[in-house]
């Protein structure tokens, strides 16, 4: 028995992520976390959420909330998730995890939480005193995500791979202290995908606003794409394909003969990066049309959406219980509390 399974009762393997209600989802996101999750769906039990507890660290404009919630849900039906198959939920709709993530708070010191990437930015910043204990548990409450679902491998960003790891620590922890309670989790990246460049080439992320949504109508795709960032070499001079943010973001979409004839006509001059951004343009929007159709005849829909959101949440909150269920005993509390039990 490898320590994955310890504990958890046999079954298929299960996959786990979120994606925080912090606004319109964008082309980082796709590549990096909600494509690979989606393509997870047919190898494994997926469960996939809108993180909306998480969001709330910077959200607090419940419209915004809101929004950015039915956003991302009809990003990930039209990207392809089955309902039907895979769970997709809000985590406010499981407030179980929010148990769990005092459990895990009482197995985790507030040394090793200093240490994660948003809590040591703050404190090199010397602005720590002013952090939210919301950020600083953050990593607590995302452990609490993955564990209570018994998850084994979490389809991340490269970024996320710290709290995911840290979400394995404390998991070995309770178990080292209560006894084989939960699964330990791991990260699965996507080499390729590590970082995707946003519109001014430092990695594409909502807080620098460098990013590219993924369901922008063509004609405002058109517009967002020729605002990325490139250097002042004349048209007719050649250009050096391997340093430039347009052919970057060309090779994600483009077939590896696209690929090759633009970083060609990059080396032999006689084509300015206008015409890369268009050629950029055709294949995002050749990518992404069909989907486009999806995601919009979905956010006409809010009926629909909340009746996925209403039958994801059933079933992973069922998993939720079982779960903490299992965490409560072993610390020393009745299963279920008595006045649900
Ligand atoms: N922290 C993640 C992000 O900012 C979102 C998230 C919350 C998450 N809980 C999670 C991702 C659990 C994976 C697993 O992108």
């Amino acid at each position: 028995m490898t320590d994955t399974q310890a504990a958890a009762p046999k079954g298929p393997r299960r996959s786990l992520s979120g994606i925080k209600s912090t606004g319109t989802p964008h082309l980082g996101n796709y590549l990096g976390m909600i494509r690979p999750a989606i393509a997870l769906q047919e190898s494994h039990e997926a469960f996939y959420f809108v993180a909306d507890y998480h969001a709330l660290t910077t959200e607090r404009d419940p419209v915004r909330m809101r929004r950015a919630t039915h956003e991302i849900t009809a990003t990930f039906l039209a990207c392809g998730l089955d309902p039907s198959h895979a769970a997709f939920f809000r985590q406010s709709d499981v407030p179980e995890v929010t148990e769990l993530t005092w459990l895990l708070s009482c197995v985790i010191t507030m040394g090793e939480l200093e240490r994660a990437h948003a809590f040591k930015a703050r404190k090199a910043e010397g602005t720590e005193g002013t952090a939210l204990h919301g950020l600083f548990a953050y990593p607590v409450l995302m452990a609490a995500d993955i564990i209570i679902y018994d998850s084994h491998v979490v389809p991340v960003g490269k970024d996320q791979v710290q709290h995911v790891e840290m979400a394995r620590d404390m998991a070995k922890r309770f178990n080292h202290i209560f006894g084989d309670t939960f699964v330990l989790p791991e990260a699965l990246v996507r080499e390729e995908v590590m970082t995707i460049p946003g519109i001014d080439g430092r990695k594409m992320s909502k807080s620098y606003d460098n990013g590219i949504e993924i369901f922008l109508p063509k004609k405002q795709l058109k517009k967002r794409l020729m605002q990325i960032v490139t250097d002042s070499t004349p048209l007719e001079d050649p250009k050096d394909p391997d340093t430039c943010n347009v052919v970057s973001l060309y090779k994600y979409f483009a077939t590896p003969e696209q690929v090759a004839e633009m970083e060609a006509a990059y080396r032999q001059g006689g084509y300015g990066y206008g015409h890369a951004k268009l050629a950029l343009l055709e294949a995002l929007d050749g990518h992404l049309a069909p989907m486009r159709d999806r995601y919009e005849a979905l956010m006409a829909d809010p009926d629909t959406l909340e009746d996925v959101l209403r039958a994801g949440a059933a079933k992973a909150r069922a998993t939720a219980r079982e779960v903490l269920g299992r965490a409560r005993e072993k610390v020393g509390y009745p299963r279920h509390p008595f006045s649900l039990a």
